[in-house]
């Protein structure tokens, strides 16, 4: 991936769909000289995203999109992520599957953070699937995104100790915390390591 030259930051744009902990948290990370990245575009398919807050507070422009048709919502995204020449997606909750096309025409520079050590758990309910199967360990994964469901290549991994009391919601809630600080260090990670 294109490294920045330290003058100009890497176009991002970040997709959510609901409460936007990790948006707040790449946001802020832009906002660090060292980071390589400026978010120019918040996409939401969903009007009513809590995390819409954070892009309107930072004056991040932003763009909710109906899903009803996912051929045409896709052709909106496309059409003003070249807009804002956008050159890295990092999806943060974001849960509509983005079609093999889409991810062709981006070059696969797609990034997602899934809230399991994959790939174990992929898809829905991980942290309820991990204390089903008394699982001693959990954790949070940024991977890149291809045509198969959270399959990816693993950017960074982050290990977290399951407790005697917890339940999904103590689990997730824990978890959280830790996702958004391996969020910015994977993007680091992804220009650093030129990967
Ligand atoms: C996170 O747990 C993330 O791993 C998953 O969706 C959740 C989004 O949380 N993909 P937030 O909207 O970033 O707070």
């Amino acid at each position: 991936m294109e490294k920045s030259n330290g003058k100009k930051k890497i176009a991002t744009s970040v997709f959510i769909s609901g409460r936007g902990s990790n948006l707040k948290s790449i946001i802020n990370f832009s906002k660090k000289k060292k980071s390589h990245i400026e978010i120019k575009l918040v996409v939401s398919n969903n009007k009513n995203a809590k995390g819409l807050v954070f892009s309107e507070k930072n004056k991040i422009s932003s763009l909710v999109v109906n899903y009803k048709n996912k051929n045409k919502a896709e052709k909106k995204i496309l059409k003003n992520l070249m807009k804002k020449k956008i050159k890295l997606i990092c999806l943060a909750g974001f849960m509509k599957i983005l079609s093999k096309q889409f991810i062709k025409k981006f070059h696969y520079k797609i990034i997602n953070i899934h809230p399991s050590l994959l790939p174990k758990y992929k898809g829905l309910n991980t942290h309820k699937k991990v204390i089903e199967n008394k699982e001693k360990f959990t954790g949070c994964t940024v991977h890149f995104v291809n045509s198969k469901l959270d399959d990816g290549r693993i950017i960074i991994q982050k290990k977290m100790r399951v407790l005697k009391n917890d339940n999904e919601k103590r689990l997730a809630k824990r978890l959280l915390k830790i996702e958004n600080k391996l969020y910015p260090l994977a993007i680091e990670k992804v220009f650093k390591s030129n990967l």
